[in-house]
């Protein structure tokens, strides 16, 4: 196959690729990642780059005419047919570390977790012993496992114990190294226990396990020390398959039209785990050997790509996923880096969009031990959520678009440095628009609670009505733009991208239906149970987004029930704090596994219902004010 040699600049970085290669896969080889919110289908706009030399062919989609002129084309159509290329890939359309939710108070994650009756010590998933053999001789000739064995019977109640290939290998010189003292690293289940670790003499270091998050736009790990119970490193970063598409649809569809697409995309998700690892194990200073356990939280989607199972069910009617429960994988089948014999445990699903990571959210939140009605709602691209208490539980998935991670927004961004997170329009000051940024760089774009943000003070200052229309107000901000009525926040002398950073009428629609959707979604599951909104005593707000969100804001558009803000708590990266609970004990795994089974799938596309509460929500706030109370007054 012919080799065509691509200049990604301004790095100068060279990379060959085979010819009839696009653009975008020039960039991924060279370790590029682009913004491709569609998954390379031309129809996001935002893979945008520009031929300094040589020739493409294509590079055609939906791109405005006003880059079309500054010379730009999408990378995910144009191929490299034939000579070298040098292509430069705008600041604008690349895709940047963000915001990801870390809990640096490492003590509080741990008193959130709150060690209840699951907790560690009645059924750990993983245990080290320090043993002493009897050294063998000519009449006591058993072997030297068959000696492990029978001093590890001293110390488990258990029937039966096995050895891991990797470990037997290592057994006969480990044993001999330090007269005859040995560590050894068990897996336990409730009657037996797995040795995947020799090490020679009396060793002091933890068992260590890992909990794993990996969200559509952001994979997040945690170290444990299993022994003391405490989380002792974190680290995250954006999701690499962004690449590949922004939503879990988009990502299925590449793994259906592009060649070995469900390889490629489990590689890039293993990859980016395998990183963070590194990062961890380098802070805390021990080796990949050291782990033998990792919990894993993720939705339906996520985990099917995370294992390599055939996903493409999951977007088609009637949705139906591979398994809702996963079987325990060996590290080395995934080629995830811990110990080659360690443990991939991840959490059931309870629907193809309701996942494990909800399923550990609401463990987290003690939901199912409620006298009172809680509800647990996790705000991402599908609002999903859980309603119900210690009699019943209820779950749905509301399809919010990715709206409130900038996905379908002129300038809509993720909480990386530069975007707008709050805003402020003062209407008595020529409708004068002051903003805080992340990292307090330059803006250049807006995040989802920038947009929220944007949202209520627009309809605020009377920018726009109830329905989302712009109003002709007199002031040099409003205009007209390539799709009608827009409104600039950020002057092109301002921003960090030489433009003018505007939100357009269509931007807000695009809001108004993912934050209908979100609300209609509460309204249907109380619906169900012909409960009233005020029968809720407390909400929960999850997934890393919450974190960022203003409350007010989110009850002024209509985001939010309006309720008063001490029923309201923000209880962060609740998938990843649900799988370091689980960690720690295999009661609390089991206890998931129940959750799960007891969760009562409500799908919103099955009937009138969701439509009806839909369409009344697509008001600011609300069609019903009654439900707005605090708005209206
Ligand atoms: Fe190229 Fe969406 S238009 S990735």
């Amino acid at each position: 196959m012919d080799k065509i040699q691509v200049t990604i600049m301004p790095e100068n970085l060279q990379v060959e690729v085979e010819k009839g290669s696009t653009l975008l896969e020039a960039a991924q080889a060279a370790g590029i990642s682009v913004k491709s919110s569609c998954g390379g289908q031309g129809t996001c706009g935002r893979c945008a780059v520009k031929i300094l030399e040589g020739n493409v062919t294509g590079g055609e989609g939906n791109l405005s005419r006003a880059k079309r002129e500054e010379g730009l084309i999408l990378a995910c159509t144009a191929t490299v047919d034939n000579g070298p290329v040098t292509v430069e890939i705008p600041e604008a359309s690349r895709l940047h570390e963000h915001q990801v939710l870390l809990d640096d108070d490492e003590e509080g994650l741990i008193r959130e977790s709150q060690l209840d009756e699951e907790g560690t010590d009645d059924a750990p998933m993983v245990k080290k012993f320090q043993l002493t053999l009897a050294e063998p001789n000519m009449t006591e000739n058993a072997s030297d496992f068959s000696r492990l064995s029978t001093e590890l019977k001293g110390n488990l109640d258990v029937e039966e114990i096995t050895i891991s290939y990797e470990a037997l290998k290592t057994l006969p010189n480990k044993v001999r190294e330090q007269d005859w003292k040995v560590t050894v690293t068990c897996l336990l289940k409730d009657d037996s226990a797995e040795v995947i670790r020799v090490e020679a003499g009396h060793v002091d270091t933890p068992p260590y396990g890992i909990a794993l998050d990996i969200g559509t736009t952001t994979v997040v790990v945690a170290l444990v020390d299993l022994a003391s119970g405490k989380i002792v490193a974190q680290s995250g970063t954006f999701n690499r398959q962004a690449t590949m598409g922004d939503d879990v649809i988009s990502r299925i569809v590449y793994t259906e039209e592009e060649k070995d697409g469900l390889e490629k995309i489990q590689k890039v998700v293993i990859d980016c785990i395998n990183e963070l690892l590194d990062e961890v194990y380098e802070k805390q200073n021990i080796a990949a050997e050291d782990v033998s356990v990792m919990m894993v939280a993720a939705n339906t989607t996520m985990i099917h790509l995370f294992l390599g199972i055939e996903p493409m069910y999951i977007r088609r009617e009637p949705y139906i996923p591979g398994a809702a429960q996963y079987p325990v994988v060996k590290a080395k089948d995934l080629g995830i880096n811990i110990i080659p014999d360690g443990e991939i445990t991840s959490f059931p699903a309870v629907a193809s969009y309701v996942g494990g990571d909800i399923v550990s959210g609401a463990m987290l939140t003690g939901i199912e031990k409620q006298e009172e009605i809680w509800l647990f709602i996790d705000i991402g691209t599908n609002g999903e959520m859980v309603l119900g208490n210690n009699e019943w539980l209820m779950c749905c998935a509301c399809s919010a678009g990715p709206s409130f991670e900038g996905g379908g927004i002129t300038f809509g961004m993720r909480a990386m440095d530069g975007a707008i997170e709050k805003i402020n329009i003062d209407k008595d000051n020529d409708y004068r628009v002051s903003y805080a940024t992340v990292g307090n760089a330059s803006p250049v774009g807006i995040c989802g609670s920038g947009l929220i943000d944007c949202l209520s003070k627009l309809r605020k200052a009377g920018v726009i009505d109830r329905q989302g229309k712009m109003q002709k107000v007199d002031t040099w901000r409003m205009r007209e733009g390539d799709d009608g009525p827009e409104f600039v926040l950020a002057s092109a002398s301002e921003s960090g991208i030489d433009q003018d950073i505007i939100i357009s009428e269509a931007d807000i629609q695009n809001l108004i239906r993912a934050k209908g959707a979100v609300y209609a979604g509460i309204r249907v599951m109380l619906n169900k149970m012909q409960l009233p909104i005020e029968v809720i005593s407390k909400i929960l707000i999850g997934g890393g987004f919450g974190n960022y969100l203003n409350l007010n804001d989110s009850i002024r558009i209509g985001l939010l029930p309006d309720m008063p803000a001490e029923c309201y708590e923000f209880i962060g990266n609740s998938s990843l704090k649900g799988a370091y609970k689980a960690l720690l004990s295999r009661n609390a795994f089991k206890h998931c596994i129940e959750l799960g089974k007891s969760l009562t799938y409500l799908e919103l596309s099955d009937g009138n219902e969701f439509y009806d509460e839909y369409v009344q929500a697509m008001f600011l706030p609300h069609t019903d004010m009654s439900l707005f109370p605090s708005v209206e007054d």
